[in-house]
């Protein structure tokens, strides 16, 4: 027998826990050519924002030992493009769709939230946190109560799941994940990329425009799979766990942690089928496991 693989976060079902990571994939139009995006549990898209955005200039990226730097500045085509042509395009796939949402004010959340709302297939949104808060001069994802309230906030215009993405380059990644879960956070999603740098010594000048940048890839999987660990025992609401992910292992290890779907980042620059080859590998897992389910290995890991 063939073994489940559907999950359920926040009442809705996903054909499957792989989904994709935002802004590796752009709106899905470049991995639609490269498989059937109804086969991957979900799509979330690159960041939105009220504005369309260059983002920084290039070079915005730079491959590191295992793993990459990217400082790209939520280039985006903006709330209204993305709902007119993106949104548009994602109608025909039989999968989950996540707007990932990032905004410098709080009520630029609300406001892009609350254009989203008119369109069911916006299903969830996800909120991105690590973005520079002009309004409050500091990052929502290191104030917990600024968090706590654009969750809160947001919730009050889009009336479907709201899930929150955690930035690891906090002090304490449960203070942040409690506040959202009592926002009305769904689902938090973790983790975003870690603050790195990357240094030419031929030119002496940081790699990146940016000077310094996010740091993703299997480098990080470490760091992700012990937040998800610590995360997982501090809230109730489900987990997502990015970071790093290249293989059917890769997810097993998130899923015995806590986590109830996972996100595919850099490795589809890598191999962009690798969410196609993970959902294969990962029935044969749990067949040969004799698991009936993939919700059976949520959080059973055996600790010391
Ligand atoms: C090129 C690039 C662009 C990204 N853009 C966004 C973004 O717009 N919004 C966001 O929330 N995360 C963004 N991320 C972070 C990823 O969604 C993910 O959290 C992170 O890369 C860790 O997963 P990975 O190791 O599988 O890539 C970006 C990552 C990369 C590599």
């Amino acid at each position: 027998m063939t073994p489940d693989l559907s999950i359920e976060i926040a009442g809705m079902k996903f054909n499957n826990p792989i989904l994709t990571a935002s802004g590796t994939c752009g709106y899905g139009e470049e991995l639609a050519d490269v498989f059937d995006l109804s086969h991957i549990g979900g799509i979330v898209t690159k960041s939105i924002t009220v504005k369309p955005r260059e983002g920084h200039p290039p070079p915005r990226t730079a491959e590191t030992d295992s793993g990459m730097l990217n400082a790209i500045g939520l280039a985006n085509v903006g709330v209204d493009r993305f709902i007119a042509e993106k949104l548009r395009f994602l109608e025909k796939f039989d999968t989950r769709v996540i707007v990932n949402v990032a905004g410098s004010t709080t009520q630029e959340y609300v406001d892009i939230c609350s254009r989203l709302a008119d369109y069911p297939r916006a299903d969830m949104v996800e909120l991105n946190f690590s973005c520079p808060n002009v309004q409050h001069g500091m990052a929502v994802a290191t104030n917990p109560s600024l968090a706590e309230n654009t969750v809160k906030e947001v919730t009050r215009v889009f009336s479907r799941p709201v899930i929150a993405k955690l930035s690891p380059n906090v002090t304490d990644i449960t203070e942040i994940a409690r506040a959202c879960e009592n926002g009305g956070a769904s689902a938090l999603s973790l983790i975003n990329t870690l603050v790195g740098m990357a240094v030419d010594i031929e030119t002496f000048r940081p790699r990146l425009t940016n000077n310094t940048g996010g740091l993703s890839g299997p480098a990080i999987k470490p760091v992700a799979l012990a937040m998800v660990h610590k995360v997982y025992k501090a809230v109730r609401i489900p987990l997502i766990g990015i970071g790093g992910i290249s293989n059917y292992r890769d997810v097993v290890e998130f899923f015995l942690c806590g986590a109830r779907a996972v996100q595919i980042g850099t490795a589809l620059f890598v191999q962009p089928d690798t969410p196609i080859q993970i959902i294969k590998d990962l029935k044969n897992y749990l067949s040969k496991n004799k698991f009936k389910n993939i919700n059976e290995i949520v959080g059973q890991l055996r600790i010391y």
